[in-house]
């Protein structure tokens, strides 16, 4: 084997979705037609501040065919442990930044390839600043609300699962005469709820960038009854407020607070306005697993293959963004500080009241 020409790292970084493996793969392939070696590093930056640092060369005998079909990511990831206010055993919060800049600069790596939400990329991006390494970017996210780029790794596996999800609900609904509430992950934004909420037929869709009013949604059901229909599917985004305005969440070991349970809250206030059996169905992490969908894995080879050509180019602080069938980049910045809600008049919202669907 020859010396590798150039080495670089990759990391995976926040939540877990579908199809970071797959972006894993087409970095390592990508950089073995250049002869470069790829540096995995494990955990996030968690990886970097391990003694000695948790990192694994990767090619395409320890990445290659089965990997890219796998949920999850092979290197591991965090959404907790911000670098610069690092909690400690003591409680107290510590900057730790500089130990993981000086342990990325002793792999040796010409530079880092970060896959994350706006979270782990704001981190990422004012690492590389500080520590002056060259940094590329790759969006993922299930809830799909990273600026620019039309779709992030994971969104569709997340909404593939969700619409799967209805549709195994409609029968059961429509055999016992019954309201089925499907309440969905996606953080602060509806895209989830409403790609899902269309594509899997919902007759109600709640997301949290337009306001609901349980009458309107009575009234919609009672409709539909009268129409003939004996069944309802109500799809809500976890962030969804109670009819009285609380944002609903769950509190976890060690402080962490999560979206969750606006289902059913509304499960119960759908059962009594309209007089009907309901029951909830909480999907949660589920969206996040299982094997990445044909976009969601061609998203992540083209992300992956344009990486590494920025770095071939010399182009950093980028991210790459899919647009309009192409992949494209643009700076990390423009696209961290551009978050992408629901737009309350865009095509699927449209599309939606199109349909007589009720969006609240
Ligand atoms: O940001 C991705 C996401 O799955 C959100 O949709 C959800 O609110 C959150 O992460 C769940 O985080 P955790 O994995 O920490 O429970």
């Amino acid at each position: 084997m020859t010396t590798p020409s150039k080495r670089i790292a990759i990391l995976t970084s926040g939540g877990d979705c579908a199809g970071l493996n797959a972006v894993i793969r087409a970095v390592v392939l990508r950089a073995e037609t250049l002869n470069w070696e790829v540096i995995g590093i494990h955990d996030g930056t968690h990886g970097l501040l391990s003694k000695p640092p948790q990192a694994t060369v990767l090619h395409s005998g320890n990445v290659d065919t089965t990997v890219m079909r796998q949920g999850g990511t092979i290197l591991g990831t965090t959404n907790k442990g911000d670098p610069f206010a690092y909690p400690m055993p003591d409680g107290t919060l510590r900057d730790r930044s500089e130990e993981i800049i000086a342990a990325f600069k002793n792999l040796g790596c010409e530079a880092l390839i970060g896959i994350g939400g706006d979270g782990s990329l704001a981190i990422l991006s004012r690492l590389a600043r500080q520590g002056g390494f060259p940094l590329i970017g790759i969006p993922k996210t299930i809830d799909n609300d990273l600026g620019i780029t039309e779709m992030s790794v994971g969104f569709d596996t997340a909404v593939a699962v969700a619409t799967e999800a209805l549709d195994r609900l409609q029968p059961t609904a429509a055999s016992h005469d019954r309201i089925m509430i499907l309440e969905v992950m996606g953080r602060d934004a509806g895209h989830i709820a409403l790609t899902a909420g269309i594509a899997g037929g919902a007759d109600v869709i709640l997301i949290p960038e337009i306001p609901y009013d349980l009458k309107n949604i009575a009234a919609h059901i009672k409709g539909l009854s009268d129409r003939g229909r004996n069944f309802a599917l109500v799809v809500v985004s976890e962030a969804v407020l109670t009819p009285d305005g609380q944002s609903v969440s769950h509190d976890f070991f060690g402080g962490q607070k999560r979206l969750g349970g606006i289902g059913h809250i509304l499960g119960e206030k759908i059962a009594e306005a309209c007089q009907a059996e309901t029951r909830v169905t909480v999907l949660g992490h589920v969206q996040r697993g299982g094997q990445p969908s044909a976009h969601d894995r061609l998203i992540a080879a083209a992300f992956g293959v344009h990486a590494v050509n920025l770095i071939q180019e010399g182009k950093f602080d980028r991210m790459v963004a899919w647009s309009n069938r192409k992949v494209i980049d643009v700076p990390i910045a423009d696209a961290i500080h551009h978050n992408q809600a629901v737009e309350k008049d865009g095509t699927l919202v449209q599309t939606a009241r199109g349909l007589g669907i009720c969006l609240g």
